[in-house]
């Protein structure tokens, strides 16, 4: 479904990505792996079409990024993104920041996802009356309301304990189950074990 072929990036004058060339099939469950500065957010921001690539093609389902018409509609339609820090708003609720992207405010899809994510209960509390993990939760619902077909997840678990992060792998292998592609970066090669493959890039090069 997304297909990068000989993908070259620099900064400036340096460069920090290599001919990098990755398919990445419908409903995979995938980790970028390596160092910090090794080029994995660069990766995933170039995947997702937040940065142009100095070089190199990009399709995704047979679509060349170039002959995207409307890179707003197909972010919406195509994209759902996770950090690491959960960048929640502090003064909205759980459902107010998971609802803030949708068109549709009254979305019968949240009652589900809130349930699916083990965030029902907390729904009407503030960023800062729940946990680490249930935060990553809810921002995990916010990438998945607009139902997307691949969602990005950079450092996702950063700032996690060794369960919660666990529990976010999980919870997105189970998306990924479901259909939805997942690119995860990480630095954590352990979690790393629980996707369906592993891409490893060392100074820019996969
Ligand atoms: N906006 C930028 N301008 C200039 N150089 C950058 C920029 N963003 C990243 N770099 C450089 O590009 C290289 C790759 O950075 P990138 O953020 O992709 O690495 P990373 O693998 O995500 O690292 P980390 O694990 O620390 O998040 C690094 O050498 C970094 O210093
Ligand atoms: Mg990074």
């Amino acid at each position: 479904m997304i297909k990068a072929q000989q993908i070259n990036h620099y900064y400036g004058k340096e460069q920090v990505l290599y001919d990098i060339n990755l398919e990445i099939q419908k409903g995979e469950f995938i980790a970028l792996v390596g160092t910090s500065g090794s080029g994995k957010s660069t990766l995933l921001s170039i995947l997702s079409t937040l940065l142009k690539p100095t070089s190199g093609t990009l399709t995704f389902d047979n679509l060349p990024y170039q002959k995207i018409k409307n890179i707003n509609t197909f972010r919406k339609e195509y994209v759902g993104f996770v950090f690491q820090f959960h960048y929640l708003i502090e003064y909205l609720s759980v459902k107010d920041n998971i609802t803030l992207a949708t068109e549709n405010q009254e979305n019968k899809y949240l009652d589900e996802l809130l349930k699916y994510l083990k965030i029902e209960e907390l729904s009407n509390k503030l960023p800062n009356q729940i946990s680490g993990g249930e935060r990553q939760r809810a921002a995990i619902a916010r990438a998945l309301i607009n139902k997307p077909k691949v969602i990005f997840a950079d450092e996702p678990t950063g700032n996690l304990d060794s369960q919660n992060s666990q529990n976010v792998f999980a919870l997105l292998q189970e998306v990924a189950n479901q259909g939805t592609t997942v690119i995860v970066a990480t630095h954590d090669t352990e979690l790393a074990k629980m996707t369906d493959r592993i891409c490893e890039i060392t100074d820019g090069k996969l």
